[in-house]
């Protein structure tokens, strides 16, 4: 693959504007940090900061994120935010794994891949002896992650070198499974025969999640600030295609954010047409705790993010850990019980985040599933 056509690969996705930053110590200490490692290559120039949230479910797997931030206080806040993140996510997923992510600031924001760079970044990676298990993320592909390996065993997600290919499609299938337990939550059956759906970015995720809500006979609306995706969407699978600026606020049964982080802000519950929020991004809600009790208020069922996409992790950790398929298959069906349970267990003045983070930290608290924990090396 060429350079050029690696480079604007995943990284459409815009990130919310940043927060002024606390210190390093101050932020690490807030969010329960282990660890946070700078590092600088000076044979490419790969500026990276691996961190690691928490190894106390097992070792940490979160994706490699390539970015150009703003300044390098925005990178910081964004790893920091992120593997914190995957912590939760995996606790949720009842995987015997931690929390980690890292990211390479890019120096301008259309910058090639290439092998140099991605080995680099994988040699990083290895110092950390595989309590930190790099993969994909925005701005970084299956190739990207083939390099890697080429550094260092502690890499997951790649096509050729690293096992697991795509996570995309199981991210898909954990969020259908998501969207089931809202449906069964709000005393709807749990299919899509004449559910309208109106998702938000229709990329690797979104258009194969789109795929299994047609089959199962839901109806969607779609858009997209990709072109092409928005055709292939209409044409392949008779979605109806709306304005930007017009599906978030779609009359629709379901919402489903699969572009980017912070879409839905406490100004926006009021707006919104649907009975349920579930998708695929990352940090749907601009403040989860402030945002989440907003959408309660209004009446709208919010399906915790990390809990309703967490089958590409299930998948990449359930290889590593040497899972069977039918194992990684039974852990992504498993999404729907606990999202069930998740939201059964919010109520008046708790609101379904703050319920997943309690049933996250409830599983952190209890310690790591011996039987299914193995190491890194
Ligand atoms: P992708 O880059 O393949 O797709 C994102 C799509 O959103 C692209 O088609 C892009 O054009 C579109 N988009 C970007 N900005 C938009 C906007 N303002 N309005 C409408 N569309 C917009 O990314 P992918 O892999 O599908 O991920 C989607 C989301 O799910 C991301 O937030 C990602 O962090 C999250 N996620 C992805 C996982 C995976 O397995 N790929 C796992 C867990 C979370």
């Amino acid at each position: 693959m060429s350079e050029t056509a690696q480079e604007g690969l995943r990284e459409t996705t815009i990130q919310p504007p940043f927060p002024t930053p606390m210190n390093t110590f101050d932020q690490m200490s807030e969010r329960g940090h282990e660890r946070v490692s700078f590092h600088y290559d000076p044979e490419t120039q790969v500026r990276a900061i691996i961190a690691i949230h928490s190894t106390k479910l097992g070792n940490a797997l979160g994706g490699t994120r390539r970015w150009h931030y703003a300044t390098e206080a925005d990178a910081l806040y964004d790893v920091l935010r992120l593997s914190e993140g995957m912590t939760f996510k995996a606790a949720a997923a009842d995987l015997p794994m931690g929390g980690g992510k890292s990211v390479i600031i890019l120096p301008q924001a259309k910058y090639p891949m290439n092998e140099a760079r991605a080995r680099a970044m994988g040699r990083f990676v290895d110092t950390f002896n595989g309590t930190y298990i790099a993969a994909e993320d925005v701005g970084v592909n299956a190739q990207f992650v083939d390099w890697m390996a080429l550094e260092t065993k502690h890499v997951m997600g790649g096509d050729t070198v690293a096992a697991g290919g795509d996570p995309s499609p199981y991210t898909a299938r954990g969020v259908v499974n998501a969207m089931k337990a809202c449906l069964e939550t709000i005393g709807k059956p749990a299919d899509f025969a004449d559910v309208h759906i109106a998702i938000q970015g229709v990329g690797s995720v979104g258009f194969s999640m789109a795929k299994m809500l047609t089959e199962a006979g839901a109806k969607l609306t779609i858009a997209d600030i990709d072109e092409d995706a928005v055709n292939r969407a209409v044409r392949e699978l008779g979605a109806t295609a709306v304005p930007l600026d017009e599906i978030l606020t779609t009359k629709c049964d379901i919402l489903a954010p699969c572009a980017l982080g912070g879409v839905i802000n406490g100004n926006l519950a009021s707006k919104l047409q649907c009975d349920i929020v579930c998708g695929a991004a990352n940090n749907i809600l601009d403040d989860p705790d402030e945002d989440s009790a907003a959408l309660q208020n209004h009446d709208v069922l919010y399906a915790p993010d990390f809990v309703a996409n967490a089958g590409g992790l299930i998948r990449l950790a359930g290889l590593y850990l040497g899972m069977t398929e039918q194992q990684l298959d039974a852990k992504i069906e498993q999404i729907q019980t606990t999202m069930q349970q998740i939201l059964e267990t919010a109520s008046t003045g708790r609101s379904t985040h703050a319920a997943a983070i309690s049933f996250a930290k409830k599983k952190i608290a209890a310690g790591p599933i011996k039987s299914e924990r193995v190491t890194a090396n």
